[in-house]
């Protein structure tokens, strides 16, 4: 089936008769509004929310221009509140404590749990004391590490409760990846599990926590604590796994049964510590401008940029790009398949959903576990009706046809999200028309772990969506496209995606770097926000995100620099030089094509590739791991000058011999002989 990219896809009418936005022209106002008169528009938002004290100075105050001082970003000057409590309390004292939080979706469809408000808040509080306990108080930050379960949620409010700051590392990221993240963050505790079940395959938590903890000792880091969740003996392990057959491989035992490796006085049983905690603890008044969290993400050095979010702004940009973008109703049940690791699940599965006093659900495995159609039996059982996932989730799942999903009654679905990657033509159809029946709307939602909401998005009553495009600006986003030379693009044209000011949702510095913060985001164009993804609008103003145009690629939605592998590959002895380029691929969106150039005495065999992969797996994670790597023994094409040539990289990656002028390159030679021996199909 091939989309047509010119169509125009209209709200259904079941979305619209009951929307918080139901046509373009009320979209109209209310952006204008949001522009025109940001006070008066976030104002009222900010009045659903408990303020123990309200804004004192300017609403907002912010400089985007180098050039006139310091950069900074203020929303709700001398305003304040607790996330927690708007999340927690504020819905419990309106008398909604019984009312379902999360149902919890195990990796195992024999495992569920149901979470209600009062039952978060009773653990958060108890949390909350345990980490004071240790210490732990305002400003503090506190490390995450944790595979998607209730205490994920609970772990991270309790951060928010006393006012310390959250450090979430994905749990697919190395020992090494965490451990950088805690020395750069000063992480005096991490809260863990000891294992998790990701489909068939059992990941260590605890192992890969325990090297991590290894690393910071000898950096100087006392990690004073390692509060440890005792998940494993409540979950249903795999089939194959309780006939001793771990990850596909009958060799290798599991230990899921086994003792997990403990070093008395730091780790503590989660279980333990709560039993006698005391289950009251009152929510610490912030500053709206006070740190909320920080979560790293990839940059251009290799280094990762601890992004900094503060409590007021995010608050009230998270809970309205939830309400709007998914047009929250009470009795919604929603459903986002994104890991809290990363920002859609900071943003979407909880804080937006639990300001909004939502419903969802938490889902802990994988797509294709133990069926394809695992997604699909969730939004059946629990009557899903918003479901946010990734491009990558849904091609991987197309591949396998419309029956897995047609084998259930999808009929309560009515809003369907996309995020992390432009979405495909193709995939955008086939969620329209096999997942939603043709009788949703779709809603393709841009944004950035740096913008902490949707900027640039459908809104589902009101929007006519064309595939493969983001459509409007969210309320108070102020679009611009540049050209090379910074000049605004106006009607129609291509160029960089950037912003004129600030939503209350914008980062507000990189973490222990403020300068690194200006230079990434700013220096380019002074009085911009410079997203590093290019865009073009179309004759009726709709906004299509063509990718990054940095050094930056994006695996199945994982934002990767190619500097952070590249560094990890030349870690190995045998690389003299490596370059990281992205190639398409039909389900991650872009994979990683790695070109290494080896040191004398090398040669290049499977046990090699083997050991580079290892390589970037270790240093970064598994989701890293490059699908092609190309050795070359006549060196990587430069300029005089020295730089590696990305772009002729690219080229022959994909196999295109349109290299255009290579005359700046000091050995243009080199071209012809990386061509000949590309890698042409399968894996390296
Ligand atoms: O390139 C854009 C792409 O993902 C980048 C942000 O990655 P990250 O900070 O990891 O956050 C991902 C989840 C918000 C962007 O710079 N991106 C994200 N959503 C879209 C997208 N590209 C096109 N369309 C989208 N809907």
């Amino acid at each position: 089936m091939s989309a047509d990219s010119k169509a125009v896809y209209s709200p259904p009418n079941k979305v619209v008769s009951i929307s918080h936005c139901s046509s373009m022209e009320q979209y109209r106002r209310m952006y204008e509004k949001s522009i025109q008169d940001p006070e008066g528009f976030w104002g009222e938002i900010a009045k659903s929310f408990h303020f123990e004290q309200e804004t004192t100075g300017k609403f907002c105050d912010y400089n985007f221009d180098p050039s006139k001082g310091r950069i900074f970003i203020k929303w709700l000057e001398g305003a304040k509140t607790n996330i927690c409590y708007n999340c927690l309390d504020r819905h419990i004292e309106a008398g909604k404590g019984d009312q379902i939080a999360f149902y919890w979706e195990g990796n195992d469809p024999a495992d569920r749990r149901q979470l209600t408000y009062a039952d978060i808040l009773r653990d958060v509080c108890k949390m909350a004391n345990v980490l004071k306990g240790y210490g732990v108080a305002k400003g503090h930050r506190v490390a995450i590490y944790m595979p998607m379960i209730p205490e994920l949620v609970v772990a991270m409010l309790a951060v928010a409760r006393i006012g310390a700051v959250h450090s979430i590392v994905f749990g697919g990221y190395s020992s090494e990846s965490l451990a950088e993240r805690m020395i750069d963050a000063q992480a005096s505790i991490l809260i863990t599990s000891d294992a998790v079940w990701r489909g068939t395959k059992l990941v260590h938590l605890k192992d890969i926590a325990d090297g991590a903890l290894e690393i910071c000792k000898q950096k100087d880091l006392d990690v004073k604590k390692s509060i440890v969740v005792k998940h494993l003996c409540r979950v249903t392990a795999p089939q194959s796994a309780a006939n001793g057959v771990a990850n596909g491989n009958p060799s290798k035992k599991t230990h899921f049964d086994d003792k997990v490796g403990w070093k008395e006085g730091r780790d503590v049983w989660w279980e333990d510590v709560m039993k006698d905690a005391k289950s009251d603890c009152h929510a610490v008044w912030m500053d709206a401008e006070d740190p909320l969290f920080m979560l790293y993400t990839s940059g251009s050095t290799g280094k990762p940029k601890g992004v900094l979010h503060t409590v007021g702004g995010y608050m009230l940009y998270s809970a309205t790009t939830f309400k709007y973008s998914f047009d929250y109703h009470p009795g919604d049940i929603y459903f986002c398949t994104a890991d809290i690791g990363w920002i859609t699940g900071h943003s979407y599965v909880t804080y937006g959903p639990l300001l909004n006093g939502a419903t969802s659900v938490l889902f802990e495995g994988v797509p294709t576990y133990p069926h394809t159609g695992r997604f699909w039996e969730i939004v059946e059982m629990c009557k899903v009706n918003k479901f946010y996932t990734a491009p990558t989730a849904i091609r991987a799942l197309m591949k396998f046809g419309d029956e897995p999903v047609k084998k259930y009654n999808l009929s309560s679905l009515s809003v369907l999200g996309s995020v992390g990657e432009p979405i495909n033509p193709e995939a955008w159809m086939w969620y329209y028309r096999v997942v939603g029946n043709s009788d949703v709307s779709i809603v393709d939602t841009f944004w950035q772990t740096e913008t902490g909401g949707h900027v640039i998005t459908p809104l589902p009553g009101a929007t006519p969506a064309k595939p493969g495009s983001a459509c409007y600006p969210f309320f108070g986003v102020d679009v611009a496209l540049l050209d090379e030379e910074g000049k605004e693009i106006s009607g129609e044209g291509e160029g960089y995606l950037v912003f004129r000011r600030p939503w209350p949702g914008i980062m507000r510095t990189v973490y222990g770097n403020h300068e690194r913060f200006e230079t990434t985001y700013f220096k380019k164009f002074p009085g911009y926000y410079c997203t590093g993804d290019g865009a073009r609008r179309d004759a009726d103003g709709y906004i299509w995100v063509t990718g990054r145009i940095d050094d930056m690629l994006n695996v199945s939605g994982h934002l990767l620099s190619t500097a952070q592998v590249e560094s990890a590959l030349v870690e190995h002895e045998a690389v003299a030089e490596a370059a990281a380029v992205a190639r398409p691929h039909h389900v991650k969106g872009e994979c990683l094509y790695c070109f290494v150039y080896l040191a004398e005495g090398f040669e290049f065999n499977p046990k090699l590739a083997a050991e580079l992969k290892g390589k970037v797996r270790e240093k970064i994670g598994p989701f890293a791991t490059p699908d092609y790597l190309q050795a070359t023994s006549v060196g990587l094409p430069k300029t005089r000058s020295g730089k590696i040539m990305r772009r002729i990289l690219r080229k022959v990656a994909v196999g295109d011999k349109e290299f255009g002028d290579i005359s700046t390159l000091a050995d243009p030679s080199i071209v012809d002989v990386l061509f000949q021996s590309r890698i042409l199909d399968g894996k390296a």
